[in-house]
């Protein structure tokens, strides 16, 4: 018999600070992280090294699902809160690029792919190992772990969302603007909750929480008492 893994799940749209929230849990109760985005992210940026156009549709399914079904990464935990994952794709670092607007909306491009998606499956599933895991995306209480023992719908209004990761990005030193990013969070709101497969919708058991009015000192708080309640 296979001992149970305790896991939380987190899902919500882009900017819904379900990575502060993902770090926390992942701290607190010295769990493994899977931020199942960066995958998405990682099958974009490989798919970009090997020259393979993601802004015309239809996508090229069956080249995509490979990149993702042999997808080599690994996330080294730093102790830099704000960057607590380094991660390295086919070996070499990937740095800054993976956190992009752009590489967020190729990411959300790629995700619409059932090849990619089936592709990532499995490496998603390897990160649950004891003594237990907090995966955060858009489909961890849906499909990856249907069986996650908490589950949590993050959201908040998009422009909320926008102004966030406005200051996430200036504070890395990026250059962006606030009305291009809300149209990016609009475009990418729409293809994530209205794609075929696994769409961003709150599970059945989820808990939801609205953070548009929170600061996230009350989000952790919220998070914070739906946890304990369910693993102590
Ligand atoms: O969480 P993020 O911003 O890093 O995710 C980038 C994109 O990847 C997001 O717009 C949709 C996609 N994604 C997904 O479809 N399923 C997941 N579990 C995680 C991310």
């Amino acid at each position: 018999m296979t001992d149970h893994v305790p896991t939380i799940a987190l899902d919500g749209p882009s900017g819904s600070g379900k990575g502060v929230v993902a770090n926390f849990l992942a701290t607190q109760y010295e769990f493994h992280l899977l931020d199942s985005g960066a995958l998405y992210r990682l099958v974009g940026i490989a798919a970009r090294r090997a020259s393979i156009a993601l802004e015309n549709s239809p996508l090229n399914e069956a080249v995509l699902g490979e990149i993702a079904r042999r997808l080599d990464v690994a996330f080294i935990a730093t102790k830099n809160p704000e960057d607590p994952l380094e991660i390295t794709l086919f070996g070499d670092q990937v740095g800054h690029e993976v956190r992009t607007d752009e590489a967020g909306v190729d990411a959300s491009r790629v995700a619409s792919l059932p090849a990619v998606r089936d592709g990532l499956f499995e490496l998603q599933r390897s990160f649950r190992q004891a003594p237990g895991l907090v995966a955060d995306g858009r489909d961890m209480g849906t499909t990856i772990f249907p069986e996650a023992d908490v589950k949590i719908y993050l959201t908040a209004s998009a422009e909320a969302r926008a102004e966030r990761r406005y200051k996430q990005l200036i504070h890395k030193g990026m250059g962006v603007n606030l009305h291009d990013l809300f149209q990016s969070i609009q475009a990418r709101d729409e293809r994530d909750m209205n794609r075929s497969v696994s769409p961003l919708t709150p599970a059945e058991d989820a808990f939801v929480i609205d953070s548009t009015d929170m600061d996230i000192e009350e989000v952790l708080q919220n998070v914070k008492a739906i946890v304990t309640e369910k693993l102590g």
